[in-house]
């Protein structure tokens, strides 16, 4: 169901008048509390993690994050600071293009990739206050160059190039998880071998009623693992932790990094998949990237037996094959739950 640009409407509007099918009043209702020392998500240091010395406490501090927060930033990750810059400035130029520029790559009926918004099936379904370009980018056979945008100028080639770097960085830390988990290290990334990665960049208008809107309603990521980039100096994001939402401040060239449905399943609840959301800026546009990995089609997702052997434990969740998983990804998500809840 197509539905208006939400940049589109603010720009008409100011943003006042948020029409009804914005307004989430259980939004405002809910805890917020201040992100300082004990409630700040951990910050993972890459070069610690691979380094010689220094990567066994580190590893240690990741296996924690896993287990206890389910997010963390990754600082010192190594993707080049011209690569990192090069995205955001290209989101940015995308977002900046006219209306009637952008329309040309609008999402098409049944199909996730393109420009517009998520999972919208119903009339009366709530909106969320952001305007989204999706689109899948690894391996490079599942890209639908149709939605692909060739403005701005950079556009393509440095999507390409920032999607093979976060790649390569969520292939490390999976291994690497792997290992920390008792684990060969191939036996996530195996899952991963031909995996998918799929690219959401957000673009957040400003509200007057700030407070009255979401950006991102809450909810837990599918996949494996998650990597968010803050494109501009806004903040939004927030965690859900202890009954209580904590906003996540990120480091300046930071990934914010989450554990997915997915992985929480291999690891039979070892490693959580937390719930989350998008706040908006009273005055503010807010940006951000999100890549999503994900199993090859061709795994099938339940607790790893290796683990459950290891452990001596029975399966949390059930194994189910790709298509039997899509289906209830998609039919959780039309309810806006996750669908650990339906495993
Ligand atoms: C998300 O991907 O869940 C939100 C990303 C963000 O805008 O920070
Ligand atoms: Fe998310």
């Amino acid at each position: 169901l197509p539905v208006p640009s939400v940049q589109a409407m603010v720009a008409a509007t100011g943003g006042a008048d948020v029409p009804p099918r914005y307004l989430r009043p259980e939004a405002a209702a809910e805890d917020v509390v201040a992100a300082d020392g004990e409630a700040e998500i951990p910050v993972i240091d890459l070069q610690r993690l691979l380094d010689s010395g220094d990567e066994e406490e580190e590893s240690a501090r990741l296996h924690q994050a896993c287990q206890e927060w389910g997010f963390f930033q990754l600082i010192n990750h190594g993707v080049p600071h011209e690569v990192m810059e090069g995205m955001k400035a290209m989101v940015e130029g995308f977002f900046e293009l006219p209306a009637e520029t952008k329309k040309q790559f609008a999402q098409e009926p049944g199909q996730l990739d393109g420009y517009g918004q998520l999972f919208v099936v119903s009339e009366d379904q709530k909106l969320d206050w952001a305007d989204i370009l999706f689109l899948h980018t690894q391996p490079p056979q599942l890209r639908n160059m149709r939605f692909w945008p060739d403005k701005p100028a950079t556009f393509r080639w440095t999507l390409d190039r920032y999607s093979a770097a976060v790649k390569n960085i969520a292939d490390r830390l999976l291994a690497i998880m792997s290992n920390n988990l008792g684990l060969e290290a191939g036996v996530i990334a195996e899952k991963c071998v031909g995996g998918v990665q799929a690219v959401r960049m957000n673009y957040y208008p400003p509200c007057a009623e700030a407070h009255k809107v979401v950006g991102f309603a809450p909810h837990s990521d599918s996949d494996l693992l998650t990597l968010v980039l803050q494109v501009n100096e806004v903040q939004g994001l927030q965690i859900k932790r202890n009954d209580r939402w904590i906003p996540v401040k990120p480091a300046e060239g930071a990934f914010v990094v989450n554990v997915g449905d997915v992985l929480e399943i291999l690891t039979n609840g070892r490693y959580r998949s937390i719930e989350h959301r998008a706040m908006i800026n009273t005055e503010k546009e807010r940006m951000s990237v999100a890549a999503f990995h994900s199993p090859s089609v061709h795994a099938t997702i339940g607790p790893l037996t290796e683990i459950l052997a290891a452990h001596e434990e029975a399966p949390l969740y059930k194994t189910v094959d790709h298509e039997s998983f899509m289906k209830l990804f998609f039919s959780a998500k039309l309810e806006g739950k996750s669908f650990l809840q339906r495993m």
